[in-house]
């Protein structure tokens, strides 16, 4: 039931630090080692192991990106990541030193299954990231990772997806560990790291004032454009389908480095662009791509760290996370990106939970 929130949605939203807090603690020993219980990898699996597909569709695909970029930070192993309509149609190399990684909230999309079933033809072991216990994806995994994020209702996919990233940085960190490719001091920073992301999130959404006052201002555009650098792309997919989908507005998302070769085309004199500058090491990049669609006449909605003020100076607008390091800010940064597309499908008068055409879980093709 919605306990007193409007929409299922924003119940959600709000149940997301409790969710990665359940996803990580739990999991967490006296050491404060990660132990993954349905996770039988030993080192000499992941010695094994020269490659890795992560497959999944729509929200469950953009976590699998940010996971594909910490698993080969951490563990050093090459990750493809695959939308699974894809996937299952490209005769994939796949043989039995590949891991094949599954992310599905329901656990029964069917095009993520039949991807599955392809690659443990093919001689895969598959390991999957499921919400849904005992779904059909969990039933026919050799290795299970449950995201605690408890029973997704609405449509639009918020806390399914902040504990997928949760999952993807838990497995990431316990490969590197075993395999040895991470120390042991690195790893105790991010996990120490990790655990703050449940207070951090709580503090965005106390904020939430300012998101909603910023989507009343902008719930009448045609176009959004989202755009980023590094993982802020990753979650600048993810910010523009959660709009897109409950808002009905035409929104997209882009590498802003890749503007320059044909996107930038369509900015023009108040287009709306929410530009993601939390990553340190392309600040300045970001600075300059956001100086580019300004001069174009874009309204620029920057989300930054705190302590990076330097964007005010550019940006029309500026929306802050508490500061984190550059590799975990997904959890954080997303958050006023589901907020936005709340409140700008709120403002619009529509079906919030229930957005026309889309379907929570998709078992046809
Ligand atoms: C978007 C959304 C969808 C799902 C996708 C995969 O908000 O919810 O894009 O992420 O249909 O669903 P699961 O994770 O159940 O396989």
């Amino acid at each position: 039931e919605k306990e007193g929130y409007e929409h299922f949605m924003i119940k959600e939203i709000y149940e997301q630090p409790g969710g990665i807090d359940k996803t990580l603690n739990r999991r967490l020993n006296k050491e404060g080692t990660i132990v993954l219980d349905g996770i039988k990898l030993t080192k000499e699996d992941l010695d094994k192991i020269n490659k890795i597909y992560i497959v999944a569709c729509g929200t469950a695909y953009h976590a699998g990106l940010v996971g594909k970029v910490a698993i080969e930070k951490y563990a050093k192993i090459p990750v493809i990541c695959d939308v699974a309509s894809e996937f299952r149609y490209r005769d994939p190399f796949i043989d039995e030193n590949t891991l094949f990684i599954a992310i599905s909230q329901s656990g029964e999309t069917l095009d993520t299954l039949a991807a599955l079933r392809e690659a443990k033809r093919k001689g895969a072991r598959i390991l999957s990231v499921v919400n849904v216990v005992g779904s059909s994806v969990a039933r026919e995994s050799d290795d299970v990772f449950y995201t605690w994020a408890g029973p997704e209702i609405a449509v639009a996919s918020t806390k399914a997806y902040t504990t997928q990233l949760t999952a993807m940085y838990m497995i990431a960190l316990h490969m590197g560990l075993t395999k040895g490719t991470l120390s042991r001091e690195r790893y105790d920073e991010i996990v120490a790291e990790l655990k703050t992301m449940p207070d951090k999130a709580q503090k965005i959404l106390d904020n939430y004032q300012i998101i909603q006052q910023l989507a009343d201002e902008q719930f009448n555009n045609e176009s959004v454009f989202f755009m980023g650098r590094g993982l802020d792309v990753e979650v600048a997919f993810e910010g523009s389908l959660k709009l897109k989908e409950i808002s009905y507005i035409n929104s997209f998302a882009i590498a802003a480095g890749e503007l320059k070769h044909g996107t930038i085309a369509l900015i023009e004199d108040g287009t709306l662009v929410i530009a993601l500058a939390t990553q340190n090491h392309l600040y300045d990049k970001m600075l300059s791509n956001i100086k580019e669609v300004k001069a174009r006449g874009a309204y620029v909605v920057a989300v930054a760290k705190e302590g990076n003020e330097e964007v005010e100076k550019t940006a029309d607008k500026v929306i802050y996370i508490p500061d984190t390091m550059d590799e975990l800010t997904p959890i954080l940064s997303v958050i006023p990106l589901q907020l936005f597309a709340y409140y700008v499908s709120v403002a619009r008068g529509n079906d919030v939970d229930k957005p026309r055409n889309l379907a929570k879980s998709v078992t046809v093709e």
